[in-house]
């Protein structure tokens, strides 16, 4: 197991859609343990494939607020089925977009289908958190990050602040 570096905006890979999995064979299940390793080391509490630089629908997702009662959840090509009428608004984060914070408002409730990590076919209702978090992922699969949803204005001035901080660190001797 190791931990991966994240890719961060302006990274183009995080544009692109990821394929699905047509097996969960030994080296999936080594990407899903890297994942998840990645996503606790960044104290995230979820994280795509893509992340990592690996065009997959794969996603991990752990919203247990308890340090030591871990609720690991990883689907695998996860489809939504159903999405609610109602609302609710959470200020979302992301890793590859770091010190960035979005208030957003997705349907509460949730179901989807999924592959889990034992490779079974799985349906869960998802609820609260961690429908909006399970939706946040999926729209990492498809290229879709937290910053779409705000005007162009505001999100190219994000970009434009988060390119810059990239080079920060670039030294010419
Ligand atoms: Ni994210």
């Amino acid at each position: 197991m190791s931990v991966k570096d994240l890719i961060t905006v302006p990274d183009d890979i995080l544009r692109k859609k990821s394929e699905p999995l047509n097996k969960v064979d030994v080296n999936e299940k080594k990407l899903i343990k890297d994942l998840f390793e990645t996503m606790y080391h960044h104290n995230g509490i979820g994280l795509a494939a893509v992340q990592v630089g690996i065009l997959k629908r794969v996603v991990v997702l752990d919203v247990s607020k308890n340090e030591n009662e871990k609720k690991p959840l990883c689907f695998i090509n996860p489809q939504i089925k159903t999405l609610s009428e109602k609302m609710s608004t959470y200020e979302e984060g992301c890793l590859s977009i770091p010190n960035t914070f979005i208030e957003i408002e997705r349907p509460e409730i949730c179901t989807v289908s999924y592959i889990d990590e034992n490779g079974y076919k799985k349906e869960m209702k998802c609820a609260g958190l961690l429908s909006t978090c399970l939706q946040h992922e999926i729209n990492h699969l498809d290229g879709k990050l937290i910053i779409d949803y705000l005007s162009k204005i505001k999100k190219d001035l994000i970009i434009k602040k988060l390119s810059k901080q990239k080079t920060s660190n670039r030294v010419v001797v």
